[in-house]
């Protein structure tokens, strides 16, 4: 991230004078995170038909993404299809080799861990997929699938890897009696309890949770995120929680990064996102939540095309082909994703940029009735 101010998470550029500028009801700033993810990148080559020649084109799915998570916090991950999510999911439990960046996890950097401290690490990070019917291996019987985890770990004996089994099965809301039976056997919502008792298994401190329950009823939705909020309090587990809108994170998140074309483009905490979103992409995706009073409409913001090819995004303000309040400088200069108010940080040359923009503005001068600070919906 370019502006420093972002990096100065935590505990470890937070000086006394500086801590009452971060105090906020949510986010404790003065805590050490146990998730510090910085300026990481992937980039993946796009093969030619010619296998011997080197790639010349690269998918920038993931590109200069940085955020920190504090233990016992959620922190949502939103953007629409292809924006990059599951990408940064992925490089965060290295499934993936990043492009650059680092990924801090207690404060110790991923990257630089021999294999048996990584396999450690491995422990405390766990996945939770959006498909409840692909993620789980349909010869195992849901005992074998829950116990898979710590027989790889080589966790306690068989009597006692059973009785631990027979005791998340009765954590996530399934009866022992299930333990034999297959996956098949369950609906959409029971397989997803099955999926969250196995990440359960290795006792972690994270939980990335990819989409875990945009595949699931409306209905079973809710007892699923309810499940996931339970747990978190009772086992004080971290989350990053990914969906690509954002009606389902107000419930269980408390700070919401959102992103776009491989980049953040705001991240607040959930009141000040909901209430005062400032980038004019978060404030369509908001549009599109349902406010459940019928006298208190939200007028829908409907972007025009389809988000852009992250292998030659667009110059400028990635946003800006889509943008609504586009201005000259947004085709020239990429935004610099900055904090504009205490704990909220948003990449717009116009919003939440106060005298600074209307300066641009001015410079700019396009005459444009755009207000300074775009405001909340
Ligand atoms: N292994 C890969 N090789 C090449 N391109 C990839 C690879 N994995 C992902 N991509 C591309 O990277 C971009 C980001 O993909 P990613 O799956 O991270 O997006 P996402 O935000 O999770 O989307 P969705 O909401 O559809 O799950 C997409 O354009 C995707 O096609
Ligand atoms: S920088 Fe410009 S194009 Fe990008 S979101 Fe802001 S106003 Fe729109
Ligand atoms: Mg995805």
């Amino acid at each position: 991230m370019s502006d420093p101010a972002i990096s100065a998470t935590g505990t470890k550029k937070v000086t006394c004078r500086e801590k009452g500028r971060f105090e906020s009801d949510t986010v404790d700033y003065t805590a050490s995170p146990l998730l510090d993810v910085r300026e990481l990148k992937k980039h993946f080559p796009v093969r030619t038909k010619d296998l011997f020649r080197p790639a010349r084109d690269f998918v920038r799915a993931v590109d200069g993404v940085s955020f920190f998570i504090n233990p016992g916090e959620t922190l949502a991950l939103v953007g629409e299809s292809g924006s990059g999510k599951s990408t940064t999911a992925r490089l965060i439990l290295r499934l993936l080799e990043p492009t650059a960046g680092e990924i801090l996890f207690e404060g110790r950097s991923l990257g630089r861990l021999g294999p048996e401290m990584m396999r450690q690490a491995r422990k405390q990070m766990q996945m939770i997929f959006q498909d409840p019917y692909a993620s789980l291996n349909p010869r195992l019987t849901v005992e074998e699938i829950i116990a898979e985890p710590l027989q790889i770990f080589h966790v306690g004996s068989p009597v006692e890897r059973s009785r631990k089994v027979s005791r998340l099965l009765d954590i996530v809301g399934l009866a022992s009696r299930h333990a034999k039976r297959y996956p098949h056997e369950f609906s959409g919502g029971q397989r997803q309890r099955i999926g969250i008792a196995r990440a359960l298994a290795l006792n972690p401190k994270l939980i990335i949770g990819d989409e875990p329950v945009s595949a699931l009823d409306v209905s079973i939705q809710a007892q699923v995120l309810n499940l996931l909020k339970d747990l978190q309090e009772e086992f004080g587990l971290t989350y990053l929680f990914i969906a690509h809108d954002l009606s389902v994170v107000e419930f269980v998140s408390d700070r919401v990064a959102v992103m776009y074309l491989g980049i953040i483009v705001e991240m607040a905490d959930k009141e000040t996102l909901f209430r005062h979103p400032l980038h004019p992409y978060t404030q369509a995706l908001l549009s599109a939540v349902p406010v459940p009073d019928p006298d208190c409409r939200r007028e829908r913001i409907i972007l025009p095309g389809d988000i852009p090819s992250p292998v030659n995004p667009p110059a400028g303000c990635r946003f800006h082909p889509r943008c609504q309040v586009c201005r000259e400088v947004c085709r020239r200069e990429a935004p610099v994703f900055r904090e504009v108010k205490p704990g909220h940080y948003v990449a717009c040359h116009i919003r939440g940029q106060g005298s600074e923009a209307r300066g641009r503005k001015e410079e700019v001068g396009d005459g444009g009735q755009e207000t300074v600070d775009g405001g909340g919906t």
